[in-house]
Order: structure tokens, then C-alpha cells, then sequence
């Protein structure tokens, strides 16, 4: 057999991971194989692989190294739309995707790879874990890929696809980084499984139940997009990637101006002060081609964040969401909100804030579920965001909320707001039954006077006026009037200097 044969034949065979019998049972599980994943996510052509030829190396008792094709992961460098970023992704098929030295080098390589270039990372994840055999070389794996996911942390963004299996400490890697991506029916991510969990606590749930999609992009939060095909999560990264610059030197890339697609009246704030409406709708008002792509769309939905554009400018909106909760900030709101801020500020991406909260949200499951430290975080980020920060108080804005939602007193750029809003220390009837409780008992008849009060507090405080007087809020305008606002507030914004880069970090994680 000649060299170059020889050659094609020992490439091929690489290609094929656990060969022919182990892809087509991937394919049986509705999953595509590891390399038809990089493929369809990267531009076509632009893939250049590197050490496929890596081999298992590591004390194991008796795994048959010939099988273990690139020891279970392809890594390499390709494009989106034309730009370059570093991809590895764990083949299933391969000793079930898990992870081994040889396997972690590789993905460890890829990682300062991306980390030395400056590009965005993609970590396709779809393993069993740890890999048994080798023992706590495969513990030795994860640590260098954890301890690599926190130091490019704000430095490149890393995007996770789980597309299998991902359990055991292996969760701690996508936790580590900036977004998560999960499929229905395809995605699992636990810590311990239903086996050990049936073992240890005798309760029955499934994996799907225990760790699917819709469990961490609904309920724990610990997925940000779910897709129900793994062409569709291919397609939101692509979308995502279009507005993060590939690191955090770089200017968010700027596409050209558009009008919204809606236009935005005075209609979109209810004549009735209580009645909820839809904050997508102001967005969609707002934004460039009233294109808005949301993060953590299923979970805290009392809370909105994503991604826009605003005369070509990437921009991070945080908006207060009416239709669900009235808008209140509670622990996961206060998460959700705050580490998404964090990922803007890390990456020079402006904020746009839309404030509507009656505030945060009572009650001893809250406090108990520790609202004043997630709460802090809020606080935190935004305070310590130094990107321009543009707030729009639309309706209510009250107490600690006021002051959460990103007020001129924690650093924004400009605060406008409608006529509409509502700017007091807490709403009306609390109000009136704390400052007149004295009064309203004493009166003929109490429920008149109770009534009274809580018009004359409203008259006086639930309005923007005082509030701009002070100079709290800088601009005041109508509906149809704000996109233009809100474009020169970011055109005339600067970065804000905290004159503290000399400490080493904060204290509050998020
Ligand atoms: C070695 C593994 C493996 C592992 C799977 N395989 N997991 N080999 N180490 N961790 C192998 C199987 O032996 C099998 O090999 C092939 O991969 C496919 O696995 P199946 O079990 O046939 O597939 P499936 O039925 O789909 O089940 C997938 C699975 C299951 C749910 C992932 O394999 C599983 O439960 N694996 C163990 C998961 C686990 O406990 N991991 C935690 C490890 S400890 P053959 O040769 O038969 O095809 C850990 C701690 C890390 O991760 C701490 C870091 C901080």
C-alpha cells in the first residue's frame, strides 16, 4: 500500500470516530455526529481541524486505545459569516464522548487557541463524563478547562451547545461560560442522574424531567436558548454571535441603520394605571428592524433581556415585563438581569433599560430564598457597569426598584421617561396607610379618607415632574418621540471611568 493511501485510509478511518455501527446509533437518538456538527454550524469549508491524530494516553485499566479515535473530540478553528472562531465538540460515539487527558489536552489547546487569538470559543458538549478508566487523570481534565473558562471569562465569549449527555462535574464547564444552548428530547445536564438519585433518595424521574430542555431553560435557569432541532440552536448562535464583538478589545460590530419595523404611540402604556401590557411591543418600537433577540426567554419572565440593535449599535436591553408578576424584581429576575448586564459591560455592549416595576417582590419565600443578596447583584452590575447606560422609566418605578433599574444615581448615561411614569418611594396606598394610618383611623369614615389620601399622594408623586425637577430624570418625551432620544443619549454617552482599576475585583459573584 503506498504512503498516500495509507495515509487516506488512516485519515478516513479517524473521521469516522466509533465507526459505522456507533454513528448510526447517534443517528438513531434523532442526534447528528459530532462532525456533522461543526460542519453545520461553521461556514462551509472553513473548518481546519487539528489533532485528529492525538491518541488516548493515560493509565487506564484496559481500554482498547485503537478505538478511540482523536481520543473522542474533534477540535479545530472555522468562520461564522466570516468570522473566526476556535469549536470543539465531544464525540458520542468515541467511548461515549467522555473525557480523558488526551481528550481535555485537546480541548484544552483549542481553548488558549481561542484565548490567544482573541475569538469567540463554541464548546459542543455530548459525554458521559469523566472518563472511568482513566481515573483522576480525567479530574485532572476538567480542572484545566475550568480553570481556562474563568480566565477568558470577559475576555472571549464562550458559548456552550449541549447536545447529549452532560453529567457529573462535566456541567461545571458550560456553567462557567457566557451562554447555554440546549435541545428538546437531546440536551441532559445533572450532577447525578436518576439512577443514582433512585439509589440514594428512592425517587423516580426521568432524565428528561431531572435535566432536559425545558427544565434548565424554564426552571433552573441554567440553560439561556432552547431549540427544538439542533439546526435551529446552529442558527441562534449564529444570530447571537452577530452582535458580540469577538472579544473584549473589540467594538460590538455595527450593522447598518434601520427603522423599527413598529411604530411606537403613546397607546403602547395603558390608559388604566393597573392594567398590564406587553414591554416586547416597546421594544419592538424601539429597535432597529424591531429585531430583538431575547436571552433566558422561558425563565423569570417577570424580567426581559437580550439583544438589539439601535442605529446599527449592538445595545443589551434589561426591560421590566408587565404581562407576567407585574414586572416585580425577585431572585430570579435579579439573577437573571444581573448577569446579563455583566456580559454587556464585559463586552462594551451598551444598556438600554426599561423601567416598569412596582418594586421587588414580598413575601417570606422570597426573603427566605435570599432576595436581598440575589437583589444586591442588580445593585452590583449595574454599578459597576462602566459601558453607556440609557434608561427609559415608562410607568412605575418605586423604592429600591427605582434605584435597582439602572437611576441616575448608580451610573446611567441619561435617564428619560414618558409622562406616564411614576416615580415615588412606594406606591400609592401602602403610602397612604403608613403616612396617614393616624389620620384615616380617626376620621368619620375611614375608607373615604383612606381613598383620599391615596388620590392627593398620587396626584403629588405619581408622575416624572418631581423627579426631573430634582434632576433625577434628564429628559422627559412621549412614545413617538423616544427612539431618536434614546440614540443621541448613546451617541453623546461615553464609557464612565470608576478610577478603580487598580483593584483586583469586586466580592459579589454572579
Ligand atoms: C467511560 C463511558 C462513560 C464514561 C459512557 N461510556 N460513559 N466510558 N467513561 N464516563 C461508554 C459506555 O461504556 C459505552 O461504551 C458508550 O460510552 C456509550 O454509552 P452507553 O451507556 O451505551 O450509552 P447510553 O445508553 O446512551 O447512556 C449514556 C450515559 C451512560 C447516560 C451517558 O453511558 C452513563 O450513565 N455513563 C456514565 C455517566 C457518569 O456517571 N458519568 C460521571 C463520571 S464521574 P461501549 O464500549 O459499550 O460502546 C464525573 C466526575 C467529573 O464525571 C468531575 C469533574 C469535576
Amino acid at each position: 500500500m503506498s504512503l498516500k493511501t495509507m495515509f487516506r485510509e488512516f485519515v478516513s478511518k479517524l473521521q469516522k470516530g466509533g465507526g459505522d455501527v456507533a454513528q448510526e446509533k447517534q443517528r438513531k437518538r434523532g442526534k447528528l455526529t459530532a462532525r456533522e456538527r461543526v460542519d453545520e454550524i461553521l461556514d462551509s469549508e472553513s473548518f481546519l481541524e487539528t489533532d485528529l491524530f492525538v491518541e488516548h494516553s493515560s493509565t487506564d485499566f484496559g481500554m482498547d486505545t485503537k478505538k478511540l479515535a482523536g481520543d473522542g473530540v474533534i477540535t479545530g478553528f472555522g468562520k461564522i459569516d466570516q468570522r473566526p472562531v476556535a469549536i470543539f465538540a465531544q464525540d458520542f460515539t468515541v467511548a461515549g464522548g467522555s473525557l480523558g487527558k488526551a481528550h481535555a489536552a485537546k480541548i484544552v489547546k483549542v481553548m488558549d487557541g481561542a484565548g490567544n487569538k482573541k475569538i469567540p470559543l463554541i464548546g459542543i458538549n455530548d459525554s458521559g463524563g469523566a472518563r472511568i478508566q482513566e481515573g483522576v487523570d480525567s479530574l485532572y481534565g476538567y480542572g484545566e478547562i475550568f480553570l481556562r473558562n474563568t480566565t477568558f471569562s470577559g475576555v472571549i465569549p464562550q458559548l456552550s451547545l449541549i447536545l447529549g449527555p452532560c453529567a457529573g462535574g462535566a456541567v461545571y464547564s458550560p456553567a462557567l461560560t457566557d451562554f447555554v444552548f440546549v435541545v428538546e428530547k437531546i440536551s441532559n445536564m445533572f450532577i447525578t442522574g436518576p439512577q443514582v438519585i433512585k439509589t440514594v433518595l428512592g425517587e423516580d424521574v426521568s432524565p428528561e424531567v431531572l435535566g432536559g430542555a425545558i427544565t434548565h431553560t424554564a426552571i433552573t435557569g441554567n440553560a439561556h436558548f432552547y431549540a427544538k432541532t439542533e439546526f435551529e440552536a446552529f442558527e441562534q448562535i449564529k444570530r447571537l454571535l452577530s452582535f458580540l464583538p469577538a472579544n473584549c478589545l473589540e467594538t460590538p460590530p455595527r450593522a447598518e441603520s434601520k427603522p423599527p419595523l413598529k411604530e411606537l404611540t403613546d397607546k403602547v402604556i395603558p390608559d388604566n394605571r393597573r392594567k398590564a401590557y406587553d414591554v416586547i411591543d416597546v421594544i419592538h418600537g424601539l429597535v432597529d428592524d424591531s429585531d430583538f433577540m431575547q436571552v433566558h426567554e422561558l425563565y423569570a419572565k417577570n424580567i426581559v433581556v437580550g439583544f438589539a440593535r439601535i442605529d446599527g449599535k449592538p445595545i443589551g436591553i434589561i426591560a421590566n415585563q408587565p404581562k407576567f408578576l407585574a414586572g416585580v424584581l425577585d431572585v430570579n429576575a435579579s439573577d437573571k438581569a444581573a448577569r446579563f448586564i455583566r456580559f454587556c459591560d464585559a463586552f462594551g455592549i451598551s444598556l438600554l433599560t426599561l423601567v416598569d416595576t412596582p418594586g421587588y417582590l414580598p413575601g417570606v419565600d422570597q426573603e427566605h430564598a435570599g432576595v436581598i443578596r440575589h437583589g444586591a447583584k442588580l445593585l452590583y452590575s449595574y454599578s459597576e457597569a462602566t459601558v453607556p447606560k440609557v434608561t427609559l422609566i415608562m410607568r412605575k418605578a418605586y423604592g429600591g426598584a427605582y434605584i435597582a433599574m439602572c437611576s441616575r444615581h448608580l451610573g446611567a448615561s441619561s435617564v428619560i421617561a414618558w409622562p406616564t411614569a411614576e416615580i415615588a418611594v412606594m406606591g400609592a396606598e401602602g403610602a397612604a396607610n403608613i403616612v396617614f394610618r393616624k389620620e384615616i383611623a380617626a376620621s368619620e369614615d375611614p375608607e373615604a379618607t383612606r381613598q383620599k389620601k391615596i388620590q392627593e399622594y398620587e396626584d403629588k408623586f405619581a408622575n416624572p415632574y418631581v423627579a426631573a425637577s430634582k434632576g433625577y430624570v434628564d429628559i422627559l418625551t412621549e412614545p413617538n418621540k423616544t427612539r431618536d432620544i434614546v440614540i443621541k443619549a448613546f451617541e453623546y454617552a461615553g464609557e464612565q471611568d470608576h478610577g478603580n482599576s487598580f483593584r483586583r475585583h469586586g466580592n459579589i459573584p454572579l
